[in-house]
């Protein structure tokens, strides 16, 4: 892999529902792509790949790093982002979304949600012409595993993928659904460290293991702290607020903690001094994590957080058609200079 050429010169879909839906040459496409134009972009290089271009946002949930995350990147490339929040459009209330994607698909070239159930999104998709990126839904944080995998990547070991251990503690969140996905497809161990009752899905243990079938690595669920041994990567999440709205918080930290609090015992029950910390953030401080992780010298969780803009730049480009121009463009000026 050169870093200008993919695999898929257009996507397989229209739209970026679910990474369960791609195959790992595509997902690494994307990653391909997201890396490349990230370094031309921060070795100074310009780009006016979406020039004129317009993607629309729509939040039914709050958001701070999706939100200026595909913001900027549309800038970068040239384009535009209509913020389109709650009470600031029709939706819900005088119109359906499947009226508001057909209208938003006849105005903008590509549209990113952020919704409350998962069947939302799939209207978006089904009545819009143009492409709908998942900004989160109630089953999967898609565009946060694209920005994971270029962590984790950036960040590998010196060794074979199929001996990457990536452990998700606490909560079965979206975030671990996807990474359960990720990891799995890219020949990686994943595991989740986590209550019985709040246990990953066995649909994703299920994709994990048809991954496992095709690209090596392994996928598990354990409440036993053994697991974490050997680990190289320690992700965590919220344990409570994302869409649960009902439970009181104190039945979730009865749940979790202190068993599953990531802190410096923690992490050093994986006996590896390297291992580093990922969080997809906002982070509750001093319950899922402690300050000393989240700001320790192996926390990844800020580079992270930074490689959701550099996963969106690389997902409106490969999602505009316009990715392997854009790779072709960029390796021209670096052989021009
Ligand atoms: N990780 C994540 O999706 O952050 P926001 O909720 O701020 O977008």
């Amino acid at each position: 892999m050169d870093g200008y050429t993919l695999t898929h010169k257009t996507p397989s879909r229209k739209d970026f529902i679910d990474t369960a839906d791609f195959d790992q040459s595509e997902i690494k496409d994307i990653i391909t792509t997201s890396r490349t134009v990230r370094d031309y972009i921060k070795g100074g290089g310009w780009l006016n790949a979406l020039f004129h271009k317009s993607l629309g946002m729509i939040f039914e949930q709050k958001s701070t790093r999706t939100r200026v995350s595909f913001e900027v990147a549309m800038e970068q490339l040239g384009g535009h982002a209509l913020n389109l929040a709650p009470g600031a459009i029709q939706l819900g209330k005088h119109e359906t979304i499947n009226d508001t994607a057909k209208v938003l698909g006849r105005m903008c070239d590509l549209i990113m949600s952020r919704v409350d159930r998962h069947e939302s999104i799939k209207a978006l998709a089904e009545f819009a012409k143009v492409p709908v990126i998942n900004g989160m839904s109630d089953r999967c944080h898609p565009t946060q595993g694209i920005g994971d995998m270029i962590t984790i990547v950036d960040n590998l070991p010196e060794k074979p993928m199929n001996e990457i251990k990536v452990v998700f503690v606490g909560d079965a969140t979206q975030v671990c659904n996807t990474l359960c996905d990720m990891t799995t497809k890219m020949g990686m161990n994943f595991v989740h460290y986590g209550p019985e009752n709040h246990k990953i899905d066995e649909e994703w243990l299920e994709i994990g293991r048809k991954n496992v079938e095709k690209y090596g690595g392994s996928v598990a669920w354990s409440d036993d702290p053994e697991c974490l041994k050997g680990a190289d990567f320690i992700y965590t999440d919220v344990w409570y607020g994302l869409y649960d709205k009902e439970t009181p918080k104190e039945v979730y930290m009865a749940d979790f903690y202190p068993k599953y609090q990531v802190n410096d015992e923690l992490m050093a029950s994986t006996g590896n001094p390297n291992c580093k910390f990922l969080h997809c953030l906002p982070a509750s401080r001093n319950e899922e994590v402690t300050d000393s992780v989240l700001d320790g010298p192996n926390s990844l969780a800020w580079d992270e957080a930074e490689n959701r803009l550099t996963a969106q730049r690389g997902l409106v480009l490969y999602f505009s058609g316009v990715a392997q121009a854009t790779l072709d463009y960029i390796k021209q000026q670096k052989e021009a200079n």
